[in-house]
């Protein structure tokens, strides 16, 4: 600093000065985004878009909301818009977009996706969650399964069990793997972790149709009935193979706690899958992965995507840029071996993926042509946000609930759906 004073030339000074200013008129050129993906293998994820887009010379503001689920997201970035200063881009999925859209904020894609052909890569009902009045207003980065089992093999090896395929096989197994010593059936006690598995539950136990008439259409027959009373009491008696510990727990501890043979096994969608990637593990090795039991047949889908938001001048671009980039085959690719979820884009080449991947992908493919795929309820793709949050409310409540009967739990769901329509 002294030296700086005394004998920085006049020249130099004005040389690093100019400098200066030409990298801040390069960093204006920026986006700010909004995500909530902070566990290890999330975090591994976003940062391929990060480095995609400073590779190309724009800046990354990382706008990082931590909470699986996202629900403290979508807080955060409630109030950021309401204040008039939403970011470049959120991630927001599903039917939430268009309540985005209704509010007249989001920017369009249509120039990005006219050039990149964004029509004829996406399936067409992909493509259809992203556009809000005929226009683009999002680009789709994954496809999600969360109708997943995941597993330590040596636990199951220590209770001498194999990956169960049915609830009844489940609840065995959990009760061997307990007796062996470890926790059966790794969870976090939040809202949305007991949402995911409870709608993994009644998928198994109802069956497809009957989760897209109760969780999709809100037909409050389905909701009220019989069938309903049954998940929920099937949801309910999971309790006993989870821990003490388990309220308030984030899903990636959950996750860790499989991977270090503290428990056997997780009920999650596979962002855990991300989870043991970054812990360098190789699946059908050190953990497997299987449909949740009794849900081979069917596939619930969750599509994460990027929506943007009105924005001018240089910020624009640089989210144009994002948008290209986020559908690019190099971006894809990377970015889902580190998420644990496959492309949105359905040509690509699939070979650097593992065999959950490749499951999922069949699955999907399948499930597609033959019926069973549904939209994730629990993961913002089935149903507008104040629904969701009213049935998370009766789930999470029923489940911690000491003495509240099924049926009960059945009516306050017909309720809820009802309140919000
Ligand atoms: C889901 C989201 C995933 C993952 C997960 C856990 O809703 O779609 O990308 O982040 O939450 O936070």
């Amino acid at each position: 600093m002294m030296s700086f004073n005394i004998s920085f030339p006049k020249t130099a000074l004005a040389t690093t000065l100019a400098a200066s200013l030409a990298l801040s008129a390069a960093q204006a050129a920026e986006v700010e985004v909004l995500h909530w993906w902070t566990s290890g293998g999330e975090a591994r994820a976003a940062n391929v878009l990060k480095e995609l887009m400073e590779a190309e010379g724009y800046g990354w503001e990382d706008f990082a909301v931590a909470g699986g689920g996202g629900e403290t997201a979508m807080t955060v970035l409630k109030s950021r818009a309401m204040s008039g200063n939403p970011p470049s881009a959120a991630q927001i999925k599903g039917p939430e977009i268009q309540e985005w859209g209704e509010l007249g904020l989001l920017g369009e894609l249509d120039e990005v996706a006219e050039a990149e052909g964004w029509d004829d890569l996406l399936p067409p009902t992909v493509a259809e969650i992203m556009r809000h009045d005929g226009s683009y207003v999002a680009v789709p980065v994954n496809v999600h399964r969360v109708n997943w089992l995941w597993a330590n093999p040596e636990v199951l090896e220590a209770a001498g069990v194999e990956m169960p395929t049915t609830l009844d096989e489940l609840f065995s197994a959990g009760e061997a793997i307990r007796e062996a010593g470890f926790i059966p059936l790794a969870h976090g006690g939040q809202a949305w972790q007991d949402a995911t598995v409870f709608e993994s539950v009644l998928l198994a136990t109802g069956g497809s149709e009957f989760y897209q008439h109760a969780l999709v259409d809100l037909d409050p027959e389905a909701l009220g009935s019989e069938r309903m009373v049954e998940a929920l009491e099937t949801f309910k008696r999971l309790r006993e193979l989870m821990d003490d510990d388990m309220s308030g727990r984030d899903w990636n501890i959950a996750t860790s706690m499989v991977i270090n043979g503290d428990a056997g096994m997780q009920l999650m969608g596979d962002w855990a899958k991300g989870e043991f990637t970054a812990a360098e593990l190789t699946a059908g090795e050190d953990y497997l992965c299987a449909a949740a039991p009794g849900t081979q047949d069917a596939f619930t889908f969750n599509i994460d995507s990027l929506a943007v938001f009105r924005v001018e001048g240089e910020e624009r671009d640089a989210q144009h840029a994002l948008a290209r980039l986020a559908l690019e085959p190099i971006f894809q690719e990377a970015f889902n071996l580190a998420k644990g979820s496959i492309p949105a884009r359905p040509d690509l080449d699939m070979s650097e993926f593992d065999q959950c991947a490749q499951q999922s992908l069949d699955d999907f493919q399948r499930t597609a042509n033959e019926g069973g795929l549904v939209p994730s309820m629990a993961h913002g793709m089935a149903v507008r946000a104040d629904v969701q949050g009213a049935i998370f409310d009766v789930v999470t409540n029923y489940f911690n609930a000491r003495d509240m009967a099924a049926e009960e739990a059945a009516r306050r769901m017909v309720n809820a759906a009802q309140a919000a329509l």
